[in-house]
């Protein structure tokens, strides 16, 4: 426990994009995953966290709402987005003993109506930020589990930067360490933290993303975790899973393309499929996701490496080599469902 006096703090943290997929949780309030997920860490795609001591106020959630062209406002953040952030908040004070109001202002790199999730780079710029202001001082595994138990387990891998492996086992000394203390912060009923498998810069992959629709996603991704474990097709899933990491894991130490793509397109088609056989059924994906799969496909059939994945929502992230980035945006851009084109590439993480 630590007694610093509070001070202002800000963090940046990226979003990240699953080659490997976390679906369903074993935990959902500790968000503690079903199975383990491969991610790269993107570079463009951040969002930025301030924090500030409100001696004798009470804690205000605000958002920085870009609104294009460099325009930006801020404005109250609405109950639903600031109910996590405050739990968060109240988490790591419990954990400090820090005592006092907080201001929180958070924004993204990317226009918010761009439709790209930022439940990963937020709360994971978010726990940075408050571990700073708090004095927490932690390693870089114990500040992914802390960003973990936010409520966005993906932002677990969001703390490191290049290609991170999110286990999905409990540690052994955890599970003991949470049986006999059980209302004890560091060890309450954890899952390993991320972990880095390769830096940024062993392996310069590019992540060009076609947004086909920016509203909000109909259906969150906690309830998705939640939903998962009502279709039939989950324990396929699982079944699969041990054979797809180890094959993702050799890609990347090997730098082959050729073998993460076809296992990165499996894994995004059997997460809608779940999605789509769960109870209710969740149906993400658009027309014009189907048409940028057509167009990714057509790309390869003339040469291209470049192989599509698909987060809970509609959007499309094409990733490839650098060399063929410029063919997939322009790609995309030509096509009629396609609003926008974002591109990104691997990061280095956190600052
Ligand atoms: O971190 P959450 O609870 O928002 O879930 C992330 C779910 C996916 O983005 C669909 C997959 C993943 O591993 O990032």
């Amino acid at each position: 426990m630590t007694h610093t006096a509070p001070r202002a703090a800000s963090a940046t943290a990226p979003s990240n994009i699953a080659f490997v997929k976390y679906w369903g949780a074993r935990d959902l309030e500790r968000a503690v995953p079903l199975n383990p997920s491969i991610s790269m860490t993107l570079s463009a795609c951040v969002s930025r966290c301030e924090v500030q001591p409100l001696p004798g106020g009470e804690d205000e959630v605000l958002r920085r709402v870009q609104q294009g062209r460099g325009a930006e406002r801020t404005e109250r953040a609405s109950p639903a987005f600031a109910g996590p952030v405050l739990a968060h908040l109240e988490r790591i004070r419990r954990r400090t003993g820090v005592e006092g109001a907080f201001r929180i202002v958070t924004g993204n790199s990317f226009p918010d109506s761009a439709g790209l999730a930022s439940s990963a780079s937020g709360f994971a710029a978010l726990t940075l930020a408050l571990a700073r202001a708090m004095g927490l001082r932690l390693t870089a595994a114990e500040l992914s589990d802390l960003a973990r138990r936010s409520g966005s387990g993906s932002a677990a891998r969001s703390v490191f930067g290049g290609y991170v492996e999110w286990p999905a086992e409990q540690p052994e000394e955890l599970a003991e360490a949470s049986a006999a203390a059980p209302g004890c912060p560091a060890a309450e009923g954890s899952s390993a933290a991320a972990r880095p498998l390769a830096r940024a810069d062993h392996w310069d992959l590019r992540d060009v993303i076609g947004i086909v629709n920016r509203s909000p996603k109909p259906v969150s991704s906690r309830e998705g975790h939640r939903r998962a474990v009502t279709s039939p097709y989950l324990g396929r899933r699982l079944e699969k899973l041990p054979e797809r990491l180890a094959r993702v894991r050799e890609a990347i130490e090997r730098r082959d393309i050729g073998l993460l793509g076809p296992t990165l397109e499996e894994e995004a088609v059997d997460l809608h499929l779940i999605a789509m056989s769960s109870r209710p059924p969740i149906f993400y994906w658009q027309p014009g996701t189907l048409e940028i799969f057509d167009a990714v496909r057509a790309l390869r059939a003339d040469g291209l490496a470049a192989y599509f994945t698909v987060d809970a929502g509609p959007n499309v992230h094409v990733i490839c080599l650098p060399e063929g980035e410029e063919t997939v945006a322009m790609r995309l851009a030509g096509l009629s469902a396609v609003e926008r084109v974002i591109r990104d590439g691997v990061g280095d993480g956190p600052s």
